[in-house]
C-alpha cells in the first residue's frame, strides 16, 4: 500500500537520488537539501514497502502588494514534486499532491501556488494565478504556467500581488 508521510533523516539520501533521477539533474535535489531546514517547510515522501517512490516539498512563500508590503496570508509554494522514473504514471504524483494539499490546509495555509505544466495541475484545482486571482510571481513565465489554488474558499479574494519564493529558490 502506498503511504504518504513526512520524510525522516533516513530518507534524505534516497530523496536526493530520486529527485535527481526524476529531473535528470541535481539542481532540484540540491534545492531540497538547502531549503529543508527552514521553518514551515513540509517535505513528504510516498513509500511502498519501505521503498521511497516519490517526494514533494512545500515551502512558505510571501505575497507582496503593489507597494511592496507583505500581505498577511499564509501561502505554500509547491516545488519540487518528483516520482522515481520507473514509477511514474501510476498515480504516485497525484497522491503526493492531494495528500500534501490536505496537510497544508491542516497546517493553516490559505492557499498554494506553483510553477508547472498547465496540462497537469488543473486536475487538482489549480488555476492560472494572474487571470484568476490577480496574483503574479517574480518568474518570467507564460501566464498559464504560474498557478494557484485556494485551500479555503475565497482565500484569494481581493488579494492581488506578487509571490516571492524563499530566497533558496534563487537561481533554480
Ligand atoms: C510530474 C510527476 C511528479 C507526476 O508524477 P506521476 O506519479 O507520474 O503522476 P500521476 O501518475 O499521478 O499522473 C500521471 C498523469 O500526469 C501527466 N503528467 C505527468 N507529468 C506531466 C507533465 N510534465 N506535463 C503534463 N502532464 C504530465 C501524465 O501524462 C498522466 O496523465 P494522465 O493521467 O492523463 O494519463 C512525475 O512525472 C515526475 O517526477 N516528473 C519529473 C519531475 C517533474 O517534472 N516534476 C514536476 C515539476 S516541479
Amino acid at each position: 500500500m502506498l503511504v504518504i508521510r513526512p520524510e525522516t533523516e533516513q530518507d534524505h539520501e534516497r530523496v536526493y537520488d530520486l529527485v535527481s533521477a526524476a529531473f535528470g539533474k541535481p539542481d532540484e535535489a540540491n534545492l531540497v537539501n538547502r531549503i529543508r531546514p527552514f521553518e514551515g517547510v513540509m517535505s513528504l515522501v510516498a513509500v511502498e514497502q519501505d521503498d521511497v517512490l516519490g517526494h514533494i516539498l512545500f515551502s512558505p512563500v510571501t505575497l507582496l502588494d503593489e507597494e511592496g508590503n507583505r500581505r498577511e496570508i499564509k501561502i505554500a509554494g509547491l516545488a519540487p514534486v518528483a516520482v522515481s522514473p520507473s514509477q511514474q504514471k501510476k498515480g504516485v504524483g497525484s497522491k503526493l499532491i492531494l495528500d500534501g494539499l490536505e496537510r497544508c490546509k491542516a497546517a493553516g495555509y490559505a492557499g498554494c501556488v506553483l510553477l508547472g505544466h498547465p496540462d497537469y495541475y488543473p486536475r487538482f484545482g489549480f488555476q492560472p494565478a494572474r487571470s484568476t486571482f490577480g496574483i503574479t510571481s517574480t518568474y518570467s513565465v507564460p501566464d498559464p504556467v504560474f498557478m494557484a489554488k485556494e485551500l479555503h474558499s475565497g482565500a484569494f479574494d481581493q488579494l492581488s500581488g506578487t509571490i516571492h519564493y524563499h530566497q533558496q529558490f534563487q537561481g533554480v
